[in-house]
């Protein structure tokens, strides 16, 4: 069978690291407050010039490097953000001319903080169907542009960065590596739950992220553990099986609480959100390189990819290294 199989990966983070002291001085919060009901101690912020664009760019010279490949040899860049360049074109365009790989299919996936795991089934589908050979899947986000930074509720919570991977269709057997199933959801009855309060076609701004944080904490709980028993479900997989879990980076405790439910041991789940905070889409790639990088995701490990987000949207993805 032909399946997608991740050849290598990159990440990027910009160089300011803001912590949970420096967010003090900010709003009235505090590091004890952040830990306590996030995990969260460190973010990224992005610098003048610094975009979205820039940080996927750097990502994907990494994640290519680590493949042995070229920019040449990428056919497909799907890249998932909330926060484009620009309005348009997609941001996966600027990406390709800095790489320098002019010519193959780009383009942007908005699923916010599932936006990785949607683009990761699409890149997945195409190159399964023979329209490309490799693909850049990339998650990237500036975030800290549109947090509303007096809002102690939400500025707190997010971060910048930007992950990829590098897909090639291979012909392998049924126990072979590569993406062996994705399931994605969508609800948009629960738009006001988790927003941006601005839009070209509505105030023609950008506008401020607005989270109903306690509601939005419910919904991924459940949303998250209903999502992973369908893709266990669907592939004969048992939890025992899994080797890694590399889950959206919101909140260590939505973290904790799937994990839980699903019987997992909390040493099998990746945690970055210390450190990056909610990178929306970057976060799963973020957490899935440095879990490569690092030595703990071999190949051969059974991988399971899950976010959830605005929308609102989720999914998983069962991968195989
Ligand atoms: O990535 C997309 C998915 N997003 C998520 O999954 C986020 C999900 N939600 C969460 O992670 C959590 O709900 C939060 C971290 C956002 C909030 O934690 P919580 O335990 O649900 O707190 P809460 O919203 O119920 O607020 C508790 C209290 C409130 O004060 P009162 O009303 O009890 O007096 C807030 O005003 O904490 C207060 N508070 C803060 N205090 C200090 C809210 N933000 C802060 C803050 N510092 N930064």
């Amino acid at each position: 069978m032909i399946r997608s199989v991740v050849v290598g990966s990159g990440s990027a983070l910009p160089a300011r690291a803001v912590s949970n002291a420096e967010m003090a001085e900010m709003v009235d919060t505090s590091d004890e407050w952040i830990v306590e009901r996030t995990g969260i101690r460190n973010r990224h912020i992005a610098a003048e010039g610094e975009t979205t664009a820039t940080l996927a760019a750097d990502a994907a010279r990494k994640a290519i490097e680590a493949a042995g490949l070229a920019p040449a040899d990428i056919g497909l860049i799907v890249l998932a953000t909330a926060t484009p360049d620009q309005t348009f074109p997609a941001t996966a365009t600027k990406v390709q001319d800095l790489l320098g790989c002019h010519g193959g299919i780009a383009f942007d996936v908005a699923a916010v903080c599932s936006g990785f795991l949607y683009a990761l089934a699409t890149a997945d589908s195409m190159l399964r169907t023979g329209m490309a050979k490799r693909a850049l899947v990339i998650g990237a986000e500036t975030f800290s542009r549109i947090l509303d930074w007096e809002d102690r509720t939400t500025c707190v919570l997010f971060g910048d960065g930007a992950g990829a991977i590098v897909l090639e269709a291979r012909e392998v057997d049924e126990d072979g590596p590569g993406v062996i199933f994705s399931q994605l959801h969508a609800d948009g009855a629960h738009n006001e739950l988790l927003y941006v309060d601005g839009g070209v076609s509505t105030t023609g701004t950008v506008g401020k992220v607005r989270m109903k944080g306690r509601e939005v904490f419910r919904h991924a709980v459940t949303n998250l553990a209903s999502v992973l028993e369908t893709v266990l479900k669907e592939t004969g997989f048992t939890a025992e099986d899994i080797d890694w879990v590399v889950p959206h980076q919101a909140n260590a405790r939505i973290l904790d609480a799937t994990a839980r439910k699903l019987g997992l041991p909390a040493e099998k789940v990746v945690v970055t959100v210390d450190q990056h905070a909610n990178t929306s889409a970057a976060s799963v790639p973020l957490a899935f390189d440095a879990a490569v990088r690092d030595g703990r995701i071999k190949p051969g490990d059974l991988v399971m990819l899950e976010a959830m987000g605005g929308g609102f949207t989720w999914g998983a993805s069962l991968v195989r290294i």
